[in-house]
């Protein structure tokens, strides 16, 4: 039995522990705002944070989560649309399919609390999950419009 802390509720799973984090959130758990894309940590779609740090939950062998806190996009904000990040989204309303978008909040999240004004260049650096449907000029607005609230 592995137990897990995502969104701040334990929750616990037996399962075996090379198992991906990606399928026990979706499939165990049923959280499904994290996606599933590549499955080799090539494309961005499955990224939650562990301790902070946007991680590629596709590629995270559950048993190596130990007392890792994790957080998937249903966690980020108690209404799912009020953190900073979120804001800026709708505001630029950047989704087209959205498939990728969830990913792509949570990477940006996890690059505004490291650097809460990055420049374009370290938008580029940071931000390396794939959007198929090329919604990147407005996902780099977005973050130079909630840089400095996230
Ligand atoms: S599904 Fe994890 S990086 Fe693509
Ligand atoms: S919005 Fe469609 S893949 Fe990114």
């Amino acid at each position: 039995m592995i137990t897990l802390l995502i969104n701040g509720q334990n929750h616990s799973v037996d399962v075996d522990p090379e198992t991906p984090l990606l399928w026990v959130i979706r499939e165990w758990l049923g959280m499904t705002g994290t996606k599933f894309g590549c499955g080799i940590a090539q494309c961005g779609a499955c990224s939650v944070h562990i301790d902070g740090a946007v991680m590629r939950s596709c590629s995270v062998p559950v048993g190596s989560v130990g007392a890792g806190k994790i957080t998937t996009i249903e966690g980020l904000s108690p209404d799912g649309q009020s953190h900073p990040v979120q804001r800026a989204w709708l505001a630029h309303d950047v989704p087209q399919c959205g498939y990728c978008q969830s990913g792509q909040i949570m990477a940006a999240a996890a690059l505004l609390k490291e650097t809460p004004k990055p420049t374009d260049a370290d938008i580029d650096a940071a931000m390396t999950n794939i959007c198929r449907c090329g919604t990147y000029n407005r996902i780099r607005a977005a973050i130079h419009t909630a840089a400095g609230e996230a």
